[in-house]
């Protein structure tokens, strides 16, 4: 570690820790980037350095998430949440159905947005389990008929990830990967449309991205804003207007960084170690602690769990906080405690936690 500033144990949500080599070298290009005088903030977005930065990004994610050629990769903003309304009002009609898999909040919020546009069916709940789980794949119900099924890939609040994602033929599946996307490999030609907002595992907030199989922007709803169409985005190479270019040259720099960590097989075993040494020390606890989500639907990058007793609940992210740990405490829709061990998130942070919950409950146990 070349810095001198100490390193927080950085568990936040997101926006998350980004990794310190990312962070080192953009301090360093800062002012000059490609001794152009200049800051890559400071160029045009029509430039030959800025449009380097961003083709190379595209092709990067390309490359490591084996992106198959019939895709379009998009970089837009407004966050996730911007994309809960793109699809409807892309893809939907009054006349015409969506199903959404429900499995927490953000997908409550997806599906709160296609009502406004068209049809909606609940694939499947899990609501009435407190969204602990992740529902099997047979019990996943859609039509033939739908413009497409939705899911969340990872429920950031809940702490559920899905391990296997269904196949729905000719329907179209959407996926928000929002809090999981790089963090393992995914088969994306069973998806007819991934997002994600960056601020988790691809880079800072401000930039979206958007992965979307070519046959669908042919068959997208005509009649809606410019901006807000697919096509008109991915007919100028993310380029319609002044794209967010700060955020996307950050994120070229974390797909390298992956690349440099081995890639996405090699991340995935990475954030397995990282996750069971937390759930580890959840589970040999007697109860002392114990985890929100059922054991098969664990999420490996949001890791939720109270500690059994109230008060020592609070004694504990109280002196976690001052023992240097950052971003424990639950989202505040469901309180308790969350551990967020995104990509950038290293292993001696992970351990660090771990050995801080053992020494806690040794010395709070009645
Ligand atoms: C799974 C998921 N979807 C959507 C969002 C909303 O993202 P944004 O803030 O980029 O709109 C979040 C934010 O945490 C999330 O975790």
């Amino acid at each position: 570690m070349s810095t001198t500033t100490k390193r927080a144990y950085n568990f936040n949500a997101g926006p998350s820790a980004l990794p310190l080599e990312v962070l080192e070298k953009a301090q360093q290009e800062l002012v000059n980037f490609n001794n152009t005088g200049m800051a890559l903030m400071e160029m045009s977005h029509r430039s030959k350095d800025y449009e380097a930065v961003h083709n190379d990004a595209v092709a990067r994610l390309k490359a490591l998430f084996a992106i198959p050629d019939n895709y379009e990769v998009l970089f837009l903003q407004g966050g996730a949440s911007l994309q809960f309304t793109m699809i409807p009002m892309n893809f939907l009609t009054p006349e015409t159905t969506a199903s959404y898999v429900l499995t927490g909040s953000w997908s409550e919020k997806a599906l709160k947005e296609a009502k406004l546009f068209g049809q909606t069916a609940q694939a499947a709940s899990t609501k009435e389990n407190n969204y602990r789980n992740i529902p099997s794949l047979e019990e996943i119900k859609f039509n033939d008929t739908d413009a497409y099924v939705h899911i969340t890939s990872n429920n950031t609040i809940y702490g559920t990830q899905w391990k296997e994602f269904p196949t729905t033929g000719e329907v179209t599946l959407v996926a928000d990967m929002s809090s999981d996307i790089l963090s393992r490999p995914v088969d994306v030609s069973k998806f007819g449309i991934i997002y994600a907002g960056a601020q988790k595992n691809l880079g800072p907030s401000g930039v979206t991205v958007v992965i979307i199989r070519k046959d669908l922007l042919e068959k997208a709803n005509t009649n809606i804003p410019t901006m807000l169409k697919y096509t008109t985005h991915a007919d100028a190479n993310s380029l319609y207007n002044t794209p967010p270019t700060f955020g996307i040259y950050m994120l070229g720099e974390v797909l390298k960084w992956v690349e440099n960590k081995g890639g996405l097989e090699a991340i995935e075993k990475q954030n397995e170690e990282k996750a069971k040494v937390i759930y580890d020390a959840i589970d040999n606890s007697n109860g002392f602690y114990y985890g929100h989500a059922t054991p098969e639907s664990r999420s490996l990058m949001n890791i939720t769990f109270r500690v059994a007793d109230e008060e020592l609940e609070k004694k504990f992210l109280a002196e976690a906080k001052e023992a240097g740990f950052v971003g424990l405490n639950g989202h505040r829709s469901v309180g308790g405690c969350r551990a967020s061990t995104y990509n950038a998130v290293p292993f001696e942070a992970c351990q660090a936690l771990a050995n801080f919950m053992v020494e806690f409950q040794k010395n709070n146990q009645k």
